[in-house]
């Protein structure tokens, strides 16, 4: 059975697209894409339908990915239709919960940081969109590491 793996941040056009696209390039590289699916979704409805911020593509695109989901927001559907869900910082978990509609719901919700191997001891993948270009690297460098993690987790279980 696929393991499906929704990865949420603020607006769904930094964090979690990013590592959306990333999860997917290390789970074809491995081929392991049977055993997944993978979507991102953003906490806000303001970047619905965009394509992930120009920075994040152009940072992506350096290092080999091709960041090109749409934006959504996410929804009280997306706990039943997700096996996981990956929440980017603190305040993500905590503005998650309005869109749980049963008490199990909240049990499918993980702080990215669980998943970090390198950069184990770090609280969240800080928000980028009001940063510069190191903000945009940082970002890439602890989803990248809590990527592989993430795998590691999934095909250990
Ligand atoms: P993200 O970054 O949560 O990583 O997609 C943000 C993108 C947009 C906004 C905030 C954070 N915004 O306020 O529009």
């Amino acid at each position: 059975m696929k393991t499906r793996i929704l990865f949420v941040c603020l607006g769904n056009i930094c964090r979690s697209p990013a590592a959306e696209g990333i999860l997917k390039a290390m789970v074809e590289d491995k081929g392991l894409q049977d055993d997944f699916h993978i979507d991102s979704a953003g906490i806000g409805s303001w970047h619905v339908g965009d394509l992930p911020d120009s920075r994040m593509r152009r940072h992506g695109a350096l290092r080999g990915y091709d960041f090109s989901s749409r934006a959504r927001q996410v929804t009280s559907a997306d706990f039943s239709r997700f096996d996981l869900i990956i929440v980017m910082d603190d305040e993500n978990y905590y503005d998650i919960k309005r869109f749980s509609t049963h008490p199990a719901d909240m049990m499918k919700v993980h702080r990215i940081n669980e998943y970090f191997i390198r950069y184990q001891g770090r609280p969240d993948v800080p928000d980028p969109y009001y940063g510069g270009d190191s903000d945009f690297k940082l970002a890439l460098d602890l989803l990248e590491d809590a990527c592989q993690g993430i795998i590691n987790n999934v095909m250990t279980k």
